[in-house]
């Protein structure tokens, strides 16, 4: 499948995934050093920052309370379009997602 990370200097990075891989594995894996994933994906750090692009949204999983308490310490604002790309688990239903990258992270 196919996600879109967008820089915080406007740069778009077109990125393969597999089904069932997070975006922030993703963008390690890709060397998106923006998204740094401190806690390996295990909801403690939110160095995983993202904003869901429009219409992106709707295709992703409900969050979980852990994830909700999580944002709430993020470096830069949380928005209604936060999500944490630990959480954001590539599927057929997310083909094609853009997530605009955080900025800060810490
Ligand atoms: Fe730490 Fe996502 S990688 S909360």
């Amino acid at each position: 499948t196919k996600a879109t990370f967008i820089c915080a200097d406007g740069a778009r990075r077109d990125v393969d995934v597999a089904i069932g891989t997070n975006l922030m594995r993703a963008a390690c894996d890709h060397g998106i050093d923006e998204i740094i994933g401190d806690c390996g994906g295990a909801l403690s750090c939110a160095t995983c920052h993202v904003f869901v692009e429009d219409g992106y949204a709707d295709h992703l999983s409900s969050m979980a309370p852990s994830e909700d308490q999580m944002l709430d310490y993020t470096a830069a604002a949380r928005q209604a379009n936060s999500r944490l790309a630990c959480q954001i688990v590539m599927s057929a239903a997310t083909e094609g997602i853009v997530v605009r990258i955080a900025n800060p992270q810490v």
